[in-house]
């Protein structure tokens, strides 16, 4: 205790008093809207509805939680997506990437204009949107860029569904391709 304390002493008094007002925080703000399923439209209803029936369509004999998700393109088609599991465990896919990636396969022209995802475990749907993993957020916002538009992002929950405008909005401070000319 007593060698801590020495040491932060050290500490303030060496360090370069020029840098001491250097640090700036940053609040990186997000943007998410939730909403009563009757609050939302038509369209979102219905993208929604097939990452509904997608969760039937998951292979999750391991973890149990079934992910759906529809990609939804510029020219109306709907792809859809589903979590795919594997003994070896990290040569599964989550139900975001399956979808955006036979989205990309098959209609690599078409932007994705709007992802919907729900999830389904112990007999029934989650009460609240589960939240995408890390990569499937990096994949999202590679998508949205690639097509040069919004895709929004719509999650699924029994008592509300989140709405982002953009992937963007789920990943903040964002990694794509500029950031590889540094
Ligand atoms: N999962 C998804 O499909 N999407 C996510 O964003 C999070 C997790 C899947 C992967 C695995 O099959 C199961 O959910 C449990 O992690």
């Amino acid at each position: 205790m007593k060698n801590i304390c020495v040491c932060q002493l050290f500490f303030v008094i060496l360090r370069p008093k020029g840098k001491i007002n250097s640090m700036k925080e940053h609040n990186l703000i997000t943007k998410m809207r939730s909403y009563q399923w009757d609050e939302l439209t038509e369209e979102q209803r219905a993208v929604l509805t097939i990452a509904k029936e997608q969760t039937q369509r998951s292979y999750c004999p391991y973890s149990h939680f079934h992910v759906g998700a529809a990609a939804k393109l510029a020219n109306g088609e709907v792809v859809r997506g589903c979590n795919q599991e594997n003994a070896a465990y990290p040569s599964g896919l989550c139900a975001e990437r399956s979808a955006l990636f036979a989205a990309g396969a098959q209609y690599p022209d078409q932007a994705v204009t709007k992802l919907a995802i729900a999830c389904y475990t112990g007999g029934h749907f989650t009460k609240e949107p589960g939240a995408p993993c890390g990569a499937c957020r990096q994949v999202m916002l590679e998508t949205e860029h690639r097509y040069g538009g919004k895709m929004e992002v719509l999650l699924y929950g029994e008592n509300e569904t989140y709405v982002f405008e953009s992937a963007s909005d789920l990943l903040p401070l964002i990694f794509v391709s500029e950031n590889l000319k540094g």
